[in-house]
């Protein structure tokens, strides 16, 4: 099967310098959803179509996967001319089932592409995705003759009143082996209120050629299109949901589910506790039995069976925490791997480095590891002890089972087992503070 996602649209409502395909739901782009739902349904080659100075869009169509070409339709004379734009493709995969996705309705789901590639293997040559809108307006209403047989697809301008009364309306997707798909799209002709090349006229040409036509129905927040940021809103609250009863479903708890936050791969394992307000950018995943506490944001990390994280954490890119490990409010984790049961409880910034296990990095301890140019690594060793607002100035080590008395600023690395003091010595003065309250006394009157 042929996937053509069709991307070229100007996205002009979108009222945005960045392409619509390439804005994001549950942090991936429209694109690359349309992309993962074809490859979901091991439709083989997939193909873009973009519009012109749409680069961004292509390099992100072809870093996606290998499988992906992109073509250009130079100017947008509508979804039928947009396909026709990839006509290269139609000839070269001549005989195999073609399947048209729109780049603008993200929560379509595999399931529903299946059901449309199984009425194709029952005989129909043309499958339309159809659905009950509570509001039709805008939409291309499905017609049907009175055995329920599609008869056509007419766009909401060029509709009669009889016809604007229909609320079955076309989800865009459509699907279909034709003997000459090529030759049924020339023929589409732009005699419409909107003088374009509409996809959705290859059904009375099939018809009259003597093909079949089928719909199926799926449901409209599936087919929910986004033209405007309202949507797009509309949308992300739709995938949120879904996303966070899929977490639910697995074994988690979710004290406040509608305030937390979960992105297109987000993984959690079972009996994981999770308080309210929480983010989840992409590439986060989470292991069994982990308490995330209120108010954290996460991008990148991995956190190991039976952590402890927040409140108020945030874990960066590259942010691994083993087992046990337990993060504490106010911490920031990047690029730092934390062994088994490692501890970080206060207000710390740890970057680019190793912490191993049964450390404990004391309140306020900060790896330094920019100099201004580059980054560098600071690596703890299994069951040190760094005391409180340390600074670890990178690259450094600090030994297995090494201390770090608190206040220290420590540049040099610190021998296994050795204790390490950056700091100058204290002084007592005896008795200078009764002293200087004597002298502070107020005056009597
Ligand atoms: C389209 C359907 C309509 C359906 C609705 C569902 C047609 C003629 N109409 O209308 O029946 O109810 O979607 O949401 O198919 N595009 C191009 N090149 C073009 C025009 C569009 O690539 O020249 C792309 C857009 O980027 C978009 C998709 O095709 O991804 C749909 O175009 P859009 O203008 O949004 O179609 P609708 O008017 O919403
Ligand atoms: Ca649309």
């Amino acid at each position: 099967m042929l996937s053509i996602i069709l991307a070229a649209g100007k996205g002009t409502r979108m009222k945005s310098k960045t392409p619509k395909p390439l804005h994001k739901v549950g942090g991936m782009s429209l694109l690359e959803h349309a992309l993962a739902t074809a490859a979901d349904v091991k439709t083989g080659k997939s193909v873009v179509v973009v519009g012109p100075a749409m680069d961004e869009v292509a390099a992100v169509a072809q870093l996606h996967s290998a499988e992906v070409s992109v073509f250009v339709q130079s100017e947008q004379r509508g979804t039928g001319d947009a396909v026709m734009a990839a006509r290269e493709a139609l000839l070269a995969n001549a005989g195999s089932d073609v399947l048209v996705l729109f780049c603008d309705t993200p929560l379509l789901r595999p399931a529903t592409l299946k059901k449309m590639r199984d009425a194709l293997d029952d005989g129909a040559h043309i499958v339309v995705l159809g659905f009950e809108a509570v509001d039709p307006s805008g939409y291309g209403r499905v017609l049907r003759d009175t055995s329920g047989a599609v008869t056509a697809i007419r766009e909401h301008r060029d509709a009669s009143t009889e016809e604007l009364a229909v609320c079955l309306c076309n989800g865009g997707v459509m699907a279909f082996r034709c003997p000459d798909l090529v030759g049924i799209l020339d023929r589409i002709s732009d005699d419409n209120a909107k003088n374009e090349i509409y996809l959705t006229d290859a059904i009375e040409i099939a018809l009259s050629d003597g093909l079949q036509v089928k719909a199926v129905i799926c449901a409209e927040e599936e087919v929910m299109g986004i033209n405007d940021r309202r949507q797009l809103a509309q949308a992300e609250a739709v995938f949120q949901d879904l996303a966070r009863q899929d977490a639910m479903a697995n074994g988690a708890t979710l004290i406040a589910p509608e305030t937390v936050w979960l992105s297109f791969d987000t993984k959690i394992g079972q009996d994981v506790t999770i308080e309210p307000n929480v983010f989840f950018g992409p590439g986060v995943e989470v292991e069994d039995g982990v308490t995330i506490r209120a108010n954290c944001h996460f991008e990148g990390a991995k956190i190991g069976a039976g952590a402890t994280v927040g409140p108020f954490a945030r874990l960066r890119p590259g942010a691994v925490l083993g087992e046990d490990v337990h993060i504490g409010n106010f911490v920031e984790v990047k690029n730092v791997e934390m062994g088994k049961g490692a501890k970080a409880n206060h207000l710390s910034y740890l970057g680019d480095g190793q912490v191993g296990a049964g450390a404990n990095i004391g309140a306020g301890t900060i790896f330094c590891n920019y100099d201004g140019a580059r980054k560098h690594r600071t690596q703890v060793g299994a069951g040190a002890f760094v005391g409180s607002n340390s600074s670890l100035v990178a690259p450094v080590t600090i030994g297995e089972g090494a201390y770090v008395g608190s206040g220290s600023a420590v540049s040099k690395d610190v021998p296994p087992d050795a204790l390490a003091v950056e700091r100058s010595d204290q002084r007592n003065i005896l008795g200078w503070a009764k002293k200087q309250r004597a002298k502070m006394a107020p005056e009597k009157p």
